[in-house]
């Protein structure tokens, strides 16, 4: 196709978070950059939408990422400059917690009603999943003690050799697994629970939901992107996906020297990341650069052909690295019913097909910045994580829907039963996600490769918020590394 060559300082290829930050700050500082972005609108996880109820009116929702926690600070300096605002998530009243036999109960704090002795075997495994936070450092998980044979043990496994009550497993398995992981706690290791744990401070944290699903963005998480986007203005190419990225001249000793790339690492060689010449081939505009900043998510990187071929043990490290799964649920009612009842709307069980519900009403009437009128809509949100998630899909839609409906009943009542607007998000469906929330490594995985996910290949750099430290698989750990991205180029341009 007719594609028109341009030469930039810096090509970014992905618009989310991580990369629009790392083009921000890059331009800012006075560099040229392009942003090549596959889909048709920036944000990439981050995605304002809106569903319809039967009468036609449109409710405001945010399909993918929204929440921030106090301890995200890097986002919430960002969302400040970019004069945004944040609203609280409502949280006044009892909450559900309805228990393995089914039973619902009402609670207020942050201790589950659950029996004293289950009580005791949870504050004992955060206890213990707190002790070992402190002894990781957290853009290093793969460098603590013990991280291979915590890498070796399902996060399942690691539970149990340390509690024989189901509950108290399970209840402590779901802030991790299905609330974060998004994948089975057979599937994962004990180190990579330990940094989610981490990455939020402690796992005290991560059992909050009044810390970790603390503030939502005043119209939406996705304008922190579209702000950035806006600043960077023609520089951004949508529809754009990189289908090509030329990183070094191929020679039969350039070629073999790229293999020992892991060898260096492992023997403490600094970093490579010099300015070199890299060209990347879009559908629509094909860029010459110094330097490239990779801001997929890391199970796409092979969807991308790199000349000459990624080092060896990339290629390897690559495939053991895949999205988790969640099914985001929506649901409108006329009125937030909970409420009225003396309920938060916030409800955990262990178990469960969903997990976790919360009180997800607007901040204005169905459009979140417009706070000048009353509001008269509730909007639940839930979530179906993992092999749940199979089991719906699987289900003809109506079923579907019903089974979620259901659900939320029991924790909330029969009100629940009856939505104006129901949505769920599907991001495994999306060709340029393929999953919810984000990625992880496999059994073994983080401790055999982690050390090479932030270490430039080339003039290649890596920005994701699922190779971030603090705030990983988060929108934070995305702008915190598509900052630390930009300042590494900044400084090797210089
Ligand atoms: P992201 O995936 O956002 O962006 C990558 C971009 O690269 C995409 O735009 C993609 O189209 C593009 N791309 C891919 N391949 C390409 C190619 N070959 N060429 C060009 N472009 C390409 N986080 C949080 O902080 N709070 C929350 O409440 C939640 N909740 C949540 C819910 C749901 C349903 C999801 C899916 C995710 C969340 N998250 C979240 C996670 C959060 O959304 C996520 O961590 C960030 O969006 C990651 O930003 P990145 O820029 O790293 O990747």
């Amino acid at each position: 196709p007719n594609r028109p060559t341009i030469q930039r300082d810096v090509v970014v290829i992905g618009a989310g978070p991580a990369g629009l930050m790392a083009a921000y700050t890059l331009k800012k500082a006075g560099k040229s950059v392009a942003v090549l972005e596959a889909r048709s609108r920036v944000g990439g996880r981050t995605w304002n939408g809106k569903v319809q109820d039967e009468a036609g009116n449109e409710h405001f929702i945010e399909i993918g990422g929204q929440w921030i926690s106090p301890d995200q600070t890097r986002l919430i300096d960002l969302v400040d400059e970019l004069e945004l605002t944040t609203f609280a998530r409502y949280r006044d009243g009892q909450n559900v917690y309805v228990s393995p036999d089914g039973t619902r109960h009402t609670y207020t704090g942050d201790q589950l009603p659950v029996s004293e002795t289950t009580a005791a075997e949870i504050d004992k495994l955060i206890d213990l999943l707190n002790a070992k936070v402190t002894e990781m450092d957290v853009a290093q998980p793969w460098a603590m003690p013990g991280a291979e044979q915590l890498d070796a043990i399902s996060f399942r496994d690691w539970l149990k050799q340390h509690s024989d009550d189901q509950e108290a497993i399970d209840n402590v398995s779901i802030y991790i697994a299905s609330g974060m992981l998004t994948k089975p706690a057979h599937t994962f290791s004990a180190l990579q629970a330990i940094l989610m744990a981490a990455s939020a401070g402690s796992f005290t944290n991560l059992v909050d939901e009044d810390f970790i699903l603390d503030k939502r963005v005043v119209g939406g998480m996705q304008s922190v992107s579209q702000k950035m986007a806006k600043y960077l203005g023609e520089d951004v190419y949508l529809s754009s996906p990189v289908r090509q990225l030329d990183w070094a001249t191929v020679d039969p000793d350039t070629a073999d020297a790229l293999n020992h790339v892991a060898a260096d690492v492992r023997n403490g060689v600094p970093d490579d990341g010099a300015p070199g010449d890299v060209t990347a081939y879009s559908d629509t505009v094909i860029v010459h650069a110094t330097n490239a900043v990779l801001a997929v998510p890391p199970n796409l990187y092979h969807r991308i052909q790199y000349v000459p071929p990624l080092p060896r043990e990339h290629m390897v490290a690559h495939q053991h690295i895949s999205m988790g799964l969640v099914i985001k649920v929506h649901a409108v009612y006329e009125t937030p019913f909970w409420r009225d009842k003396g309920l938060s709307g916030t409800g955990f069980g262990g178990g469960r097909m969903v997990q976790e519900v919360y009180d997800n009403t607007n901040y204005g009437p169905n459009l979140v910045d417009d706070a000048t009128a009353e509001n008269p809509h509730g909007t639940l949100v839930s979530f179906v994580s993992d092999v749940h998630a199979e089991t719906l899909w699987a289900m003809p839609a109506e079923e579907r829907k019903q089974r979620i409906l259901e659900e939320l009943a029991v924790y909330l009542g029969d009100e629940a039963l009856h939505p104006i607007a129901f949505f769920l998000s599907d991001m495994a469906a999306e060709e340029w996600t393929r999953g919810a929330y984000a990625t992880s490594y496999d059994l073994g995985g983080l401790s055999r490769w982690g050390h090479l996910q932030n270490r430039p290949t080339g003039s290649i750099y890596y920005a994701c918020s699922d190779i971030a430290a603090e705030g990983y698989q988060h929108v934070d750990g995305a702008i915190r590394q598509g900052e630390l991205v930009a300042q590494r180029i900044l400084e090797r341009l210089s």
